[in-house]
């Protein structure tokens, strides 16, 4: 009989592509996927481990899932297997298990291609199934290829792991050491992935642009980014091509020049400063100043006139002082990011941040973060406003929530709401922007004869 698998997706996109990972893994073995958990055999809450709140998500819901199954098997259903996979499972099994004896099993990122073993093992005796090496040998060795493609866009991850340590950041600890995927096996999924429909692709990595992987037919040679995505470009029905997460310090020529030359890769790039404040970004062990980062975000703006901007901000890191935040938000101000993410600094067991003096209250950070906020919200409606009268190529994803109209996404990854038919769905069509809002566009239909065909 089929069984029900319900995953819950929390954190960056790289967790959103191990989930459908996971689930191509596991429908061989009879698992239907269900958006109710109230229904499922097994429950995975794929978690987030990068700052306090996305790690304590996992014990409400945990208590949650406890009491669904208890109420379910005292009605007579069946019982639930309740796993623990993503950044908290690697971080914290073991007290996962002790501090939630609920949970059945628990699965770290890099041993994902064992879960049908583990599940095995979890149903024969609680307590053993928890795997939380980095196996020497990669899961995408073993994980099947991906089977689906939604609305045309799939995303690719081609590198995982950070050796950068910034201070901050549990990422080098729970993702591990960085390791980048072979040209070949990239080149070959993401074929897989236009033949399925696909014709945008994200290609993920904590640290992509620090892509180095083994040359096509073998031997030493490594393939930055730069290279990889020349490669990409030449898959016929591939037509965009995006990279997220970078480091500034790996933005290298080879990488800017594609932005210049490939129409497919977008005019869009997510670049994390973090703060605009040069003594932390030292405390954060960026190795980059606040002017480097200009520097890059110039030789970008050379490629590709159109290219616009994101970026992560940090505030309140350990000692930070209202002039440092200060250029932090002169930063973001001269930059003019098309849309950025901040967040008040978290403290997280086990990196060198958290042992820093100095940490600053939560009334000063949340008023540095609403002060930052208000200046990336001025940017971004300044930056949607410039876009009305212009014609832009949309990928149309998703119904629109009136009736005849679709949401796409625009180069800059702006959603954009069109009278489109839903027969065009996973289509780009040419759109006239005529209205700007906070955090979309409205438009019309350039050619609407293209549609009607
Ligand atoms: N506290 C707050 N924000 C953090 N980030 C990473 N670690 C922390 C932390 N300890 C933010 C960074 C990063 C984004 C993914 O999350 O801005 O770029
Ligand atoms: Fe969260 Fe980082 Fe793990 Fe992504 S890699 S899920 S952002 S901790």
């Amino acid at each position: 009989m089929a069984k029900k698998l319900c995953i819950k997706t929390y954190g960056c996109q790289m967790n959103v592509y191990d989930s459908g990972r996971m689930a191509d893994l596991l429908a061989p073995l009879g698992y239907d996927t269900t958006e109710d958990a109230g229904e499922a055999d097994l429950v995975i809450l794929n978690t987030c481990h990068i700052r306090e709140k996305a790690a304590e998500k996992v014990y409400s819901d945990v208590g949650r899932l406890r009491n669904l199954r208890a109420e379910r098997m005292a009605e007579g259903g069946a019982p639930m297997t309740i796993a623990v996979a993503g950044c908290t499972a690697q971080a914290e099994g073991a007290e996962i298990m002790r501090r939630a004896p609920a949970v059945d099993l628990v699965v770290g990122p890099q041993a994902y291609h064992r879960l049908p073993e583990l599940i095995a093992r979890a149903h024969r005796s609680k307590g053993e199934a928890l795997d939380t090496d980095f196996p020497v040998d990669s899961k995408f060795d073993h994980l099947p290829q991906q089977n689906r493609v939604e609305g045309s866009a799939a995303f690719l991850t081609v590198q995982e792991g950070c050796d950068k340590f910034c201070t901050f950041c549990v990422v080098p600890y729970t993702r591990g050491a960085e390791t980048s995927r072979a040209v070949d096996a990239v080149l070959a999924e993401a074929r897989h992935l236009a033949a399925l429909g696909a014709q945008e692709i994200t290609l993920l990595g904590q640290n992509v642009n620090a892509y180095h992987g083994a040359a096509p037919g073998g031997g030493n040679e490594a393939w930055s980014l730069g290279r990889l995505v020349h490669a990409l470009a030449e898959i016929p029905g591939i037509a965009r091509i995006r990279y997220t997460t970078s480091h500034p310090r790996d933005m290298d020529d080879e990488l800017i020049e594609a932005h210049g030359r490939l129409p497919q890769l977008m005019p869009f790039l997510h670049l994390p400063v973090q703060s605009g404040s040069d003594r932390i970004l030292e405390a954060m062990n960026r190795r980059h100043t606040a002017d480097d980062y200009r520097r890059v975000i110039e030789r970008l703006r050379k490629a590709r006139p159109d290219i616009a901007l994101s970026s992560d901000f940090i505030v309140g890191f350990p000692g930070e002082s209202e002039r440092e935040f200060q250029a932090t938000l002169d930063l973001a101000r001269e930059i003019g990011f098309a849309q950025a993410y901040s967040f008040k600094y978290s403290a997280r067991p086990g990196t060198p941040a958290s042992m820093m003096p100095d940490s600053l209250s939560e009334e000063v950070k949340a008023d540095r973060l609403a002060r930052l906020q208000a200046v990336i919200a001025d940017s971004q409606k300044a930056f949607n406003d410039a876009c009305v009268g212009k014609r832009m190529a949309v990928l149309f994803d998703r119904p629109g929530r009136r009736a005849g109209q679709m949401v796409g996404r625009s180069p800059y990854m702006q959603a954009v709401h069109a009278e489109v038919p839903a027969h065009m769905a996973g289509r780009i069509l040419d759109v006239i922007i005529d209205s700007a809002h906070p955090n979309s566009l409205g438009g019309t239909l350039a050619d609407p004869a293209e549609a009607a065909a």
